[in-house]
């Protein structure tokens, strides 16, 4: 996720799920904007032997930048595979024919991946190529089933396909009876993507939809243990339970991470509150707790009171220091009741349903 899956934040998933992470993909990387195309220019692609097996995912809407642009990462970077990106609804992207702007444009995206999968063929560096892509434009022009069969003919060899619309953006809920059709139809893997924030909602899709795997995207910004999670749960292992304190000692390790890869205080800032603004929707209070108040020994303030109150001493920190210092004292005080409960974080856009107005912020973009 741009702006977000940096190579500290997969740091922090990878080390918080005992390094049990699957594929890793980059943030994606434009190749449009530079008349000649430099690797050394974007800090997208950044990443360590460590996070193999490790994509490099990138963005377009010229076949022959596409092309020069995988050819010099897949030589000088050598990630495990490369993926062309046509799901991006941003308008500053889709709006200009790249991203998810490619599934109004076939025969361009078939171009690209023609054009991708020669340069990859001639650069000497075996690499497969993948894609990822959402159902279609709009709800009058799903066109996933021709996006696979492009894909297919021109040799990509794993489709993410994220169950929304171009016009839906982040909204509604992802369409997985969509992506269920695409891996019935396919030879090659599907990865299935949207909505997954949960053990049970990642076995459900992988047991009922037929696809290959899932992909997690705001998932992991609420809850980084969810790699873990679901690696455990894969295992047999029971689910673990995380404690407020243990929660809240990640904002320490991710800020070591940011800095150690050269961010900024104030930028290691901005990622820490990211994560904080994320995160504190899954404290509750713990089951002691309740039933102390149960039994009439404690009142004081609700689970959702005292999370909120965590989630705004977190956020209204005037720096990375003091945000640090008021998460060490949180675990004493105000959370020391609250524990991590990631099946709180039922809806990822972090606005109910109802509040949400389908495609609205895209129309006639
Ligand atoms: C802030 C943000 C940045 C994103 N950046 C990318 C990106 O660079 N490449 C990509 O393939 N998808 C990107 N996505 C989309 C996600 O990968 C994913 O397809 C989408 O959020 C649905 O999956 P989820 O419900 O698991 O989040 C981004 C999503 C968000 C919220």
């Amino acid at each position: 996720m741009d702006g977000v899956t940096d190579a500290p934040f997969r740091r922090l998933c990878r080390v918080l799920s005992g390094n049990r992470m699957g594929l890793l993909v980059s943030e994606f990387v434009p190749t449009d904007g530079d008349a000649v195309f430099n690797v050394d220019g974007h800090k997208q692609l950044r990443f360590f032997p460590e996070e193999s097996p490790f994509g490099v995912q990138i963005f377009g809407r010229f076949p022959d930048k596409m092309a020069d642009a995988a050819r010099k990462i897949a030589v000088s970077l050598k990630p495990d595979y490369i993926e062309v990106n046509a799901g991006c609804p941003a308008p500053k992207v889709a709006g200009k024919g790249s991203g998810s702007g490619l599934l109004r444009d076939l025969p361009r995206l078939q171009e690209i991946l023609h054009d991708v999968r020669a340069a990859l063929d001639g650069c000497g560096v075996d690499l497969p190529l993948t894609l990822k892509c959402r159902i279609g434009w709009d709800s009058d022009s799903i066109n996933v089933m021709e996006t696979l069969a492009i894909a297919e003919g021109e040799g990509v060899e794993m489709l993410t396909v994220h169950g929304r619309t171009r016009l839906q953006g982040y909204n509604g809920l992802a369409d997985w009876n969509w992506i269920g059709k695409v891996a019935a139809a396919a030879k090659i893997p599907v990865i299935g993507n949207g909505d997954v924030n949960s053990v049970a909602r990642a076995f459900d899709c992988i047991e009922n939809y037929g696809v290959a795997g899932v992909a997690i995207g705001r998932g992991a910004m609420h809850n980084p243990w969810i790699f873990g999670a679901i690696a455990d749960a894969w295992e047999g292992k029971p689910a673990r339970v995380i404690t407020a304190a243990e929660a809240l000692d990640v904002f320490k390790l991710y800020y070591g991470f940011k800095i150690e890869d050269g961010s900024t205080d104030k930028g290691a800032e901005g990622r820490l509150k990211q994560l904080a603004a994320r995160l504190c929707k899954g404290f509750c209070l713990d089951e002691r707790r309740e039933a102390r108040d149960e039994r009439g020994e404690g009142q004081g303030p609700g689970a959702e009171d005292v999370a909120m109150q965590v989630r705004q001493s977190l956020l209204s920190s005037s720096c990375a220091a003091e945000l640090l210092d008021r998460a060490q004292s949180l675990k004493e005080g105000l959370a020391k009741d609250l524990v991590f409960d990631p099946d709180r974080l039922v809806n990822l856009n972090g606005a109910k349903e109802t509040e949400l107005k389908f495609g609205d912020q895209f129309k006639g973009r």
